[in-house]
Order: C-alpha cells, then structure tokens, then sequence
C-alpha cells in the first residue's frame, strides 16, 4: 500500500484572508500546503511569491509545497527556501539547468521536485530521477486553477511508475490540476502518491468532508 498526501493549492481560496485559510486546511487534516509562483513568463498569469510565502509560513505549521512556474527557478531558491518552502518544484522546461538547481534547492536543506507539463514526455526527467525527492506530473496546462483534468496523463503516470519501479527509486509522484473525487482514483491508480487539488476543495462548503471523500475514493487504490 502507498503513502499518499493531498496538497492543497491555495490560487483558488479566499486570497483576502490566508490566515483563515491556513487554520481551515489544518482543520481539514491537508497533509500540505501547495503554493503556485507564477511569473507572467514562463505562464500567461502571474499570482504571489516570496512575502506572500513567509507571510503563510507564519500562520501555520503546514508542510510548505511551492510549485516554481517561473522562467529562471535557480535565482530564487534561495529566498524561497528561506520565506518557509519545505519543498520547491520547478519545470525541466525552464531556463535553469536541473541538476544545479536540485543541488541549490539541497543546499538550503529542503525537497528538491522536477516538474512536466503535460506535453514533455517524462523521459526529459529521467536523468534527474535518482536526485530528486518528487517529479510533479501538471495533469493541465500550468497557469490556471479550474481547468479540467487531461485523462491522457493518466497513462504518462504509469510509465513513469513502472521505471521508478524497475530502478528502485524512491521519489514520489505528484500530479496536479483537475484533480477531483471522479478524477484522483484513476491517477492514484497509476502510481501517483501526492495529489494537489485546488477549485475542488475551495468550491466546497465542507473542505473537510471533500477531504475525506477524496480519502475514501483512493484509499483502495493505492
Ligand atoms: C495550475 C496550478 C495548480 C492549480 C490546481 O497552474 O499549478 O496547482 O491551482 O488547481 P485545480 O485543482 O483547480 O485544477
Ligand atoms: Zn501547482
């Protein structure tokens, strides 16, 4: 049986109350707090970053996931790592070269995490599969939250899977967007172990009984 977690992305809650917020995904039993950075760049929207990290920090003990959606991941790390990041994921597509941004992101004593859009094949990681301690498989095209949930990454999942399998490594699958009680179980199947689940979660007047659902629906699975 797999160890599995659900992160919870924040793009999608009440942005004018984060304390609020925090204090309701630990109520809610969140295993993690999943935090967007976009820079307008390398997406189309831009949304919070670095003050806006260590402002959230602050409010509360909640496993600190920061998905790096930016052009040059490598110049930041370390303020990130810093505002409270206890794991920075950032795209193999960006500008940075991977292996000296992993190696920034264990220098400041966190998580390292590749990312793949949903059009890169997971082989563009596999160099990076034995140093990294999560590959985030985005599940929609990164930039928005709400966006539904792209069933062919289903299968990419499993590949990546089943070669984690054959090698024996020991990072864990994260996939993102579109996640929901309908959508995870297939995924979860898969292989993947961390599920982020924003509009899900933030659409529902119990976030705690979605949470739970959510539970039930993959605990089968895994
Ligand atoms: C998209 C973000 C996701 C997004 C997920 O670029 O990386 O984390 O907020 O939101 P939902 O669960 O609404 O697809
Ligand atoms: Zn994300």
């Amino acid at each position: 049986m797999r160890n599995f977690a659900i992160s919870a992305s924040i793009l999608s809650a009440d942005l004018s109350n984060l304390a609020a917020v925090a204090e309701g995904l630990e109520r809610a039993g969140l295993d993690m707090l999943h935090f967007d950075v976009m820079d307008g760049h390398f997406v189309p929207n831009i949304s919070f970053g670095i003050p806006v990290l260590e402002a959230i920090d602050h409010c509360t003990s909640l496993f600190m996931d920061v998905h790096l959606m930016i052009q040059d991941p490598i110049r930041y790390i370390p303020q990130f790592a810093k505002a409270g990041a206890d794991l920075i994921t950032f795209h193999v597509e960006s500008n940075s070269d991977p292996q000296k941004t992993i190696d920034a992101i264990h220098a400041m004593g966190i998580q390292a995490g590749i990312v793949l859009r949903p059009g890169t094949p997971w082989e563009a990681v596999r160099p990076y599969l034995p140093d990294v301690e999560v590959v985030l498989v985005m599940t929609v095209e990164p930039g928005f939250g709400g966006q539904s949930f792209l069933w062919d990454m289903v299968e990419k999942v499993q590949k990546l899977h089943d070669y984690l399998t054959s090698q024996q490594l020991t990072c864990r699958i994260e996939v993102d967007g579109g996640l929901n009680a309908e959508t995870a179980p297939h995924i979860v199947q898969a292989g993947a172990e961390i599920l982020v689940v924003g509009s899900y979660l933030f659409r529902q007047a119990d976030p705690q009984a979605a949470v739970q659902l959510l539970r039930e629906k993959v605990a089968h699975m895994a």
